[in-house]
């Protein structure tokens, strides 16, 4: 891939109205998920599974980009979302590992990740994704975390730029906790600004990357729930604070938060942005668990479900197109 061929697939990518669906949950991830609905994962099971999101009637008009699990690619699935004109993303990091035998975990997978590219992109994948957790308590995460793990996520972006895919990088601040609202702001902000310098360092281009980011939003275990306008109100000025105006879009991770929850601070945030007033880039969405939550419980595992479990998903993919353009 060339690169106009970058520049067609961020431009495609960053399709007003549309987002992209995060559907690369790891084996224990969509074991996890299905065990809490009584159903046991096995891959001809997810295979099903992500097939009836993927067949629902005009996905395309609200999804430009999905990200898989291997596995998915390997099966074919990469196959319909091409048959629809939506691009073919790949998680590329192997999961989290200890951190220096401390209770924080980091992202591992860069040893063979060059191989594994030629490999994806065989498949027809075009953007890849890299994630790593940060969990707020009153001593994490710890600066040696951020600087190792953002300087991993940096090597990463660099690798995949090389190949002509476009890396999306996404620096998870975690939900749990008990972490006021401010205190996810100052973390959220610090990491933001490293990353930033870390890849600068690092010569990414920037113009090339998406940056998925979570919400600025109070841990789940405070029992605080803040309003839509001040989570986006916390969420733009952390972004404004951080995020270099040559990066093209910001995606959001729905990170625990109820479809309606971050649906509508998706939109809040539309909103609030709409004149470009905190920065230029495009702001999207990336949900994996908003997007699909409802339709999975809907589908349960049953043939005679997926028409309706298709309606819940589109009715849901519609109502998070409206948000991204503050339109809800
Ligand atoms: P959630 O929206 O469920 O947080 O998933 C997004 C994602 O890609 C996590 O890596």
């Amino acid at each position: 891939m060339n690169q106009t061929e970058t520049q067609h697939t961020i431009q495609q990518l960053l399709t007003l109205g549309k987002g992209i669906l995060a559907a690369d949950e790891s084996t224990p991830s969509i074991t996890k998920r299905f065990t809490s609905l009584g159903l046991v994962s096995a891959p001809e099971l997810n295979k099903q599974y992500r097939e009836m999101l993927f067949t629902t009637p005009e996905v395309e008009k609200y999804i430009s980009g999905v990200i898989l699990f291997e596995e998915s690619l390997k099966q074919g699935l990469g196959e319909i979302l091409k048959s629809k004109n939506i691009l073919i993303g790949i998680k590329v990091d192997q999961g989290l590992e200890s951190f220096n035998d401390t209770d924080e975990q980091i992202t591992k997978g860069l040893e063979e990740l060059s191989l594994h590219l030629d490999a994806y992109k065989a498949f027809g994948a075009s953007f890849t994704k890299w994630r790593a957790v940060y969990k707020i308590s009153d001593i994490y995460p710890s600066d040696s975390l951020i600087e190792e793990s953002l300087s991993r996520m940096a090597d990463y972006a660099k690798i995949v730029q090389s190949k002509g895919m476009i890396p999306i990088i996404e620096p998870e601040v975690l939900l749990d906790g008990n972490h006021t609202n401010t205190r996810c702001e100052e973390i959220t902000t610090k990491i933001l600004k490293r990353l930033f310098e870390i890849l600068y360092q690092k010569e990414v281009d920037l113009s090339t990357i998406i940056l998925k980011s979570s919400m600025v939003i109070p841990g789940k275990e405070s029992g605080v729930i803040v309003m839509p306008l001040e989570v986006s109100n916390s969420t733009l000025r952390t972004l404004q604070n951080s995020v270099p105006s040559k990066v093209p879009q910001v995606v959001f991770l729905s990170g625990g938060q109820t479809p309606d929850q971050a649906t509508f601070n998706l939109n809040e945030i539309a909103k609030l942005n709409s004149g470009k007033k905190f920065g230029p880039w495009d702001l999207s969405f990336s949900f994996g668990r908003a997007l699909q939550e409802e339709a999975m419980k809907e589908w349960n595992g049953k043939q005679e479900n997926i028409k309706s479990a298709q309606k819940i998903f589109i009715d849901r993919l519609q109502k998070v197109s409206r948000a991204r353009q503050g339109e809800l």
